[in-house]
């Protein structure tokens, strides 16, 4: 069969497999091909047993892989057979040298453009997926425009919007698609060629274009907006808990307001994921090198009272369990940074479980999708961990329940029971203030709600 458009993808991650998933799945029309130099994720991708989970991804893959998607190794013949090339490595933050945990690594994704480059036999659009400071894609064209063969690339930037857990639906029906170009002649017939991608399933309205610099800073800027707004209600209930006002009270009250909005409002025990601190921090880095410190002090402190929320999270669980942990044994009810995925990257419950163990705490670990990265996360640390994956399992003859992740099923379990075979006095510390926390102080338990007062028996 021929295809109308032969589509590579380079990197099988969190965004490559789903994005790329999404456009096999609406357009049977077009050969979508994602190579990774990872054999073991491409056997995953290639099996019953995805390498990530995420809820209807599965059902789409079924659909459409060996038709028209397929995961391979082949990296060469992938640029060689194919004219539009998203890449998406990954872009962790750089552990080493200048800018060592603020700037983005960009070794993956060097070695990607210079993979391009040398296999490219026919002219490339190139569009840059992975979350990337601001003037990358200029690096980019660098690299690939710089033999003078005939071969030309045209680079443009295309960042993912989606969020984990609800990836699918976010493909599916995005916000907005936005597309960053040049604005010659081949550049704007580079981006036409992604908005008829795109136009296959969403509305043209939503397909918004503009220039590449202005793309890549956007999304950097999009998640400083989410992330601050959480460091914000943060902030706001370490004060509810000295004042006895409610968190969601203050939440509901102010996201009704039109201007400000409902969403990403809920306090917690401070939020993970691989992006919000990433970008901040590449934003960070940014501003300091333009020379604009109070900007860069602005943004980091959004991850400064993350980090912050977190700490004080552990100094509410001392100084409920009489100043000291030692010997206690603490369930973790949720490893995952958020509900809805097995993703454990910067996930809050990583520096709870470290700073438990400090506290010479015993910590037993439940959760229905992260155990597998929960144990990558703590493998080497010193101290009593074990893993459980049923929750009333895990939280017998603990002392007290964390609760670092919102998933749904913690909401519904009988607390009676689980008090039953907990030691006493049983405590539930909710990091995500999704208990009904009158009922458990009413089983027995002392209840210590994120930005609400305590409910105890003491
Ligand atoms: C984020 C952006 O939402 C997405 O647009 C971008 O493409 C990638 O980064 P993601 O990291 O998957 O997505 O998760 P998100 O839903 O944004 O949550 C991030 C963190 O904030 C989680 O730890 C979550 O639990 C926390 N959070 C979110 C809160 O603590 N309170 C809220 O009100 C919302
Ligand atoms: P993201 O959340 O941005 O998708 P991931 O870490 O989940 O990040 O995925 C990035 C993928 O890119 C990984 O599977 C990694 O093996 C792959 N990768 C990194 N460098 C290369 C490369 N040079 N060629 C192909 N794949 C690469």
């Amino acid at each position: 069969m021929k295809f109308e458009k032969n589509i590579l993808c380079i990197g099988a991650g969190y965004v490559g497999g789903p994005t790329m998933a999404m456009i096999a799945y609406k357009c049977p029309q077009y050969r979508v091909t994602v190579v990774d130099i990872n054999p073991a994720r491409i056997a995953e991708w290639n099996s019953g047993e995805l390498p990530i989970y995420e809820p209807g991804l599965d059902k789409l893959i079924q659909a459409s892989r060996d038709k028209n998607l397929f995961f391979s190794t082949d990296i060469k013949d992938g640029i060689m057979d194919n004219d539009i090339i998203f890449v998406s490595v990954n872009t962790p933050t750089k552990t080493f040298g200048a800018g060592a945990g603020m700037a983005a690594d960009l070794q993956y994704w060097e070695t990607t453009a210079r993979q391009i480059l040398q296999y490219s036999k026919s002219s490339k659009v190139v569009i840059e997926k992975s979350t990337l400071p601001v003037k990358t894609a200029q690096a980019m064209e660098n690299i690939l425009n710089y033999s003078n063969s005939s071969v030309s690339f045209d680079v443009l930037s295309n960042p993912e919007f989606l969020a984990e857990g609800s990836a699918v639906r976010d493909l599916e029906n995005p916000d907005r698609v936005l597309i960053g170009s040049r604005e010659t002649e081949s550049g704007l017939k580079a981006r036409e060629t992604l908005v008829e991608i795109y136009a296959n399933w969403v509305p043209r309205e939503k397909i918004i274009t503009s220039n590449i610099w202005s793309s890549e800073l956007s999304k950097i800027v999009s998640n400083a907006f989410l992330a601050q707004r959480i460091s914000s209600i943060n902030a706001i209930s370490a004060l509810c808990e000295k004042t006895d006002a409610d968190i969601t009270e203050v939440s509901r009250a102010v996201g009704m307001d039109s201007r400000i909005g409902g969403k990403f409002l809920n306090a917690s025990v401070g939020f993970g994921g691989s992006c919000f601190k990433k970008d901040i921090l590449n934003l960070v880095y940014l501003c300091r090198h333009y020379g604009l410190n109070e900007v860069a002090d602005y943004w980091e402190s959004v991850v400064k009272i993350n980090q912050y929320q977190q700490e004080r999270f552990i100094l509410n669980m001392l100084t409920a369990m009489f100043n000291t942990l030692a010997d206690k044994k603490i369930c973790l009810f949720g490893f995952a940074f958020k509900a809805n995925t097995g993703d454990t990257r910067e996930s809050p419950a990583i520096f709870i479980a470290r700073r438990l163990l400090e506290e010479k705490a015993e910590i037993v670990i439940t959760d229905p999708k992260a155990l597998r990265n929960a144990r990558a996360d703590l493998a080497g640390v010193n101290g009593k961990i074990s893993f459980v994956e049923d929750p009333y399992m895990a939280a017998e003859e603990c002392h007290a329940i964390a609760l670092l992740t919102e998933w749904e099923i913690y909401r519904n379990l009988d607390f009676q029971k689980i008090y039953s075979t907990m030691a006493k006095p049983a405590s539930i510390f909710d990091g995500r203030n999704i208990l009904d926390h009158k009922r458990c102080y009413d089983i027995g338990f002392n209840v210590y709600p994120t930005g609400k007062p305590a409910l105890t028996h003491f």
